[in-house]
């Protein structure tokens, strides 16, 4: 099977004040479709860096990155994009729907973009989920909860074989947050490949396949 992502020797530095702040220092990593994955460690141990880097939202750093079987190296900025757009999902902790849409025309928003809208398709996910009855709604009519159950959705819209998913549920209660889990782990379940970033280590260690942190500036696997 196609490996997902493959990472060698990843080396991450930011620039500040004239200083180098060096937050991932020879990170290697690789990830198969049907993985769910958790990144854990304290705040500012490099897991939104590490996960913006995998999702093509920084291109500055060291190393090797593969997704999807391809260098990213050798790809101009409009096949980065276009790779974002139809086969990476994202979660965000938050403001994670635009309040200007409805939820169901949040969740068409992806599909849009690659112009291939089909609010069936859409209306489809939301029966799978059991969340038709917010589909009309608009976000500010929602829960918290709610809304990170349909920005998971609008992550799944286009088919991902990837989605990223930085403290998804870092402001819900438990409730919510195994429901925004279980919403993920389904995706998984399909053979896409999840990555989380997380504070909480309960719920990482109930939902997750294998859950790594950082150390030291390297990746260490917990689990
Ligand atoms: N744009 C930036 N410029 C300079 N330093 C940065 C920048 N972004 C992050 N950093 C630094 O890099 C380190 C890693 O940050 P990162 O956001 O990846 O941590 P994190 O593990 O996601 O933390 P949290 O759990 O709080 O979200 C921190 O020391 C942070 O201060
Ligand atoms: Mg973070």
């Amino acid at each position: 099977m196609k490996k997902i992502i493959e990472i060698k020797n990843l080396v991450k530095t930011y620039t500040q004040a004239s200083e180098q702040i060096v937050v991932l220092d020879g990170v290697s990593f690789s990830a198969d479709g049907g993985e769910f994955i958790s990144l854990v460690g304290p705040s500012g141990c490099g897991k939104s860096t590490f996960l913006n880097i995998v999702g093509l939202l920084d291109s500055s750093y060291g190393g090797e990155l593969k997704l999807f079987g391809s260098d990213i190296a050798f790809m101009s900025e409009d096949e980065k994009s276009s790779l974002r757009l139809k086969k990476i999902g994202f979660v965000f902790q938050f403001d994670s729907l635009l309040p200007e849409f409805s939820a169901i025309e949040n969740v068409e928003l992806p599909a849009m973009l690659i112009k291939k809208p089909s609010i069936k398709y859409s209306m489809d996910l939301f029966k799978k989920f059991s969340l038709e009855k917010l589909t009309t709604k608009n976000p500010r009519e929602i829960s918290g909860g709610e809304k990170q159950r349909i920005a998971v959705l609008r992550a799944m819209r286009n088919s991902p074989s990837l989605i990223l998913a930085d403290e998804p549920t870092g402001n819900l209660d438990h409730l919510n947050a195994v429901k925004v889990l279980s919403d993920l782990r389904k995706a998984c379940d399909n053979g896409v490949c999840v990555i989380t970033a997380t504070h909480n280590e309960n719920l990482a260690e109930e939902f997750s396949d294998s859950i790594y942190s950082f150390k030291d500036e390297k990746l260490v696997k917990v689990k």
